[in-house]
């Protein structure tokens, strides 16, 4: 295992610049998702880290090797893709241990043998190794695809959304299994994913990318809490992110956001902040509570039940709306009740409405 370092790494295709500038450090034993919306630059990150792909510039350092000019083959990395293919003519047995029988020297076959039971029981897979690939389900080939390329014990895992052809329950159990497996290894592993669940749930830092360049790089419940942009903010969590433009204004030191659904107090003494124009709020809907209140100007537009949360779409008077979450057994509310809002000021973000930066964030 390894650390792993970018230096000004750009990369350009024609006209389109798929990576700007990164600069990215990844620690020993980290696990670090890679995050963006398609074509954001996360496979070329990774394909440049396999060596896949040439920088147009800067430097790429793999423990203290500049592997920047190195091939695929001198960089000591273990790769799985989204589309892995397995040899449907070998068995789990005889995949795994793929990569050790083209070693050279080639182990003997005792070693082989030892590597490729250990991965295996790590995997789980211990009792498929005689089967071939037909012969096992989509999720079992995910595994033996990720013990071929831990069977190499490499310095660094480089995984591009290996679990994207798995159905939604079984994606999670994964996520689980690799999270406890990268604890059991402690490998340096370098993560692509567009889905943010994953990249909170499994990752040490979350490197969020939009347009070839990094946003932020922080751990999941610091992108979270504190995103750098509205972008980062609106992009992670399971749902959209609400902004509502608006104004300052303070009274007694007591600021409060002043928007087109009423007036938002902030909690915060007004030496905490600018007092500027040009600001956005923004508010994930569980920083949003909602009750009845008769007579209200907020309705109630429209009301989604997803198991465990209800999401309220409320609406004002010149149908600037919110999305909110309650609690469907604690809150009863139809599309068309009259409710008031309260916003959490401990979860509310300030955002630069021209670039979107982030000003503030919740004390
Ligand atoms: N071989 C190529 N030729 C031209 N443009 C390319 C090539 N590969 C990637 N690009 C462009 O570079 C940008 C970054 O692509 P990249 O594959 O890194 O995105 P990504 O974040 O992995 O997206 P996805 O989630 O869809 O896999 C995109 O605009 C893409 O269209
Ligand atoms: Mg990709």
């Amino acid at each position: 295992m390894s650390t792993v370092s970018f230096r000004g790494v750009s990369k350009h295709y024609g006209p389109t610049v798929a990576l700007d500038g990164l600069d990215l450090e990844v620690r020993e034993g980290e696990f670090v998702s890679l995050l963006g919306p398609s074509g954001s630059g996360k496979s070329t990150t990774l394909n440049l880290l396999a060596g896949l792909l040439d920088a147009d510039a800067g430097e790429i350092r793999i423990g203290a090797t500049d592997v920047t000019l190195l091939p695929p083959e001198r960089r000591d990395v273990a790769m799985v893709f989204q589309n892995y293919a397995l040899y449907p003519h070998l068995t789990v047995f005889e995949n795994i241990a793929f990569p050790l029988e083209v070693r050279r020297p080639r182990p003997d076959a005792a070693t082989i043998r030892e590597k490729v039971e250990r991965v295996a029981g790590l995997l789980g897979i211990a009792a498929l190794l005689a089967r071939y690939p037909k012969e096992i389900s989509g999720g079992q080939q995910q595994r033996v695809a990720l013990g071929r390329a831990m069977v190499r014990d490499p310095k660094v895992f480089l995984l591009d959304e290996p679990l994207s052809n798995l159905d939604a329950r079984l994606r999670i159990r994964m996520r689980r299994d690799l999270k406890a497996l990268h604890q059991a290894l402690g490998s340096t592993i370098v993560y692509v994913t567009h889905d943010q669940s994953e990249a909170m749930t499994l990752s040490s830092r979350i490197a969020v990318f939009d347009h070839g360049r990094l946003q932020q790089y922080a751990p999941p419940a610091e992108i979270y809490d504190r995103p750098a942009n509205a972008f980062v903010a609106n992009f992670v969590g399971d749902r959209e992110t609400n902004f509502l433009d608006g104004a300052l204004e303070g009274t007694d030191g007591e600021l409060a956001f002043v928007t087109a659904l009423g007036r938002i107090p902030l909690g915060r003494r007004g030496s905490a902040l600018p007092s500027r124009a040009g600001l956005r709020l923004g508010a994930r809907p569980e920083a949003i509570g909602v009750e009845p209140a008769a007579g209200a100007e907020l309705r109630v537009a429209l009301a989604e039940l997803s198991g465990a949360d209800l999401f309220l779409t409320v609406q004002g008077r010149d149908n600037t709306e919110v999305v909110a979450r309650a609690d469907p057994r604690a809150v009863r509310l139809e599309p068309g009740a009259t409710v008031r809002l309260r916003f959490d000021p401990t979860r509310l973000h300030l955002f630069d409405a021209e670039s979107g930066a982030a000003v503030s964030h919740g004390s």
